[in-house]
């Protein structure tokens, strides 16, 4: 591989269900159909990347390579930590959750630069991958701390209801704090991608559009319809992108794609 630029994007939200792990799959496939070499990594101990993709779990244990290990400091480099999932044209790998993710919240708290974890980890994408997306669980913990410090920017799904504007009350604060305390340069948000917007899009979600259509330099990049592409593409293993390319769904995974190439 060439790569000179490895661009690290954390695709965030506390707010649970709202199209995190979905958006990461989408877009990680447009990248890699458009050339690049990227990365994804499950930071969910949940698991829905790894499900998403149907690569195996890492093993769990003493000794294991695996996201955990590599977390508390067990485990150095990325050495043993990548599966492969696919080569449309660039290569689509993934960082798999393993079982013993369940205790990284608790354990990764009791480690020296317990927020750089991730980041550190990370620095041996540099110059291996165009893009590294990190799928962060739905809360505001040290997992997600780790994600918005090892990143570069940010893509921040939310679905057409009240209840996503009040998560980004939250969400845009921890941002702020990070900022202040874990980065020296600003981490960059790159806008809202509304996901699973139900059609026909009624009254209440069309307000909550336009509300987001207000909020200050944070665009909406683009738009996800509800649909079985995604949840099928999901039971494949697949990306929409491969498995539907000539959906709406695949254009707006390719465009938020461009954000992120452009960024790099
Ligand atoms: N555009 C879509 N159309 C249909 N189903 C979707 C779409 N986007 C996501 N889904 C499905 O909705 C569910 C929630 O999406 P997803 O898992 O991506 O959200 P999440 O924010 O990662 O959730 P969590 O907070 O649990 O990590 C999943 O079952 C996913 O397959
Ligand atoms: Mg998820």
């Amino acid at each position: 591989m060439t790569t000179t630029r490895t661009r690290i994007t954390a695709v965030t939200n506390q707010k649970g269900g709202v199209g995190k792990t979905a958006t990461t799959i989408g877009v990680a496939g447009a990248l890699a159909e458009a050339g690049s070499n990227v990365l994804v990594v499950d930071l969910d101990p949940q698991g829905h990347l790894t499900d998403g993709l149907k690569v195996p779990q890492a093993p769990s244990g003493p000794g294991a390579a695996n996201i955990y290990r590599a977390l508390v400091g067990e485990h150095t480099g990325l050495d043993g930590l990548l599966v492969r999932h696919s080569e449309p044209a660039g290569a689509l790998d993934v960082v798999p959750n393993a079982f013993e993710m369940f205790m990284a919240v608790r354990d990764v708290d009791k480690v020296k630069a317990r927020e750089q974890r991730l980041a550190k980890l990370l620095v041996h994408t540099r110059g291996l991958y165009d893009h590294v997306l990190i799928d962060p669980p739905p809360s505001l913990d040290i997992l997600t701390d780790n994600a918005l410090t090892a990143a570069d920017g940010v893509l921040i799904p939310v679905e057409a209801e009240d209840s996503s504007l009040k998560a980004l009350e939250l969400l845009l604060p921890q941002v702020a704090s990070v900022d202040a305390d874990l980065r020296v340069k600003p981490l960059e948000l790159h806008g809202l991608v509304v996901s699973r917007l139900r059609r026909p899009v009624n009254t209440l979600a069309r307000s909550v559009l336009d509300e987001f259509g207000k909020l200050d330099g944070l665009p909406v990049l683009a738009t996800v319809p509800l649909s079985v592409v995604v949840t099928e593409a999901w039971r494949y293993g697949r990306t929409p992108v491969d498995y539907a390319p000539e959906s709406e769904h695949a254009q707006a995974y390719r465009t938020l794609a461009g954000v992120l190439e452009a960024a790099r």
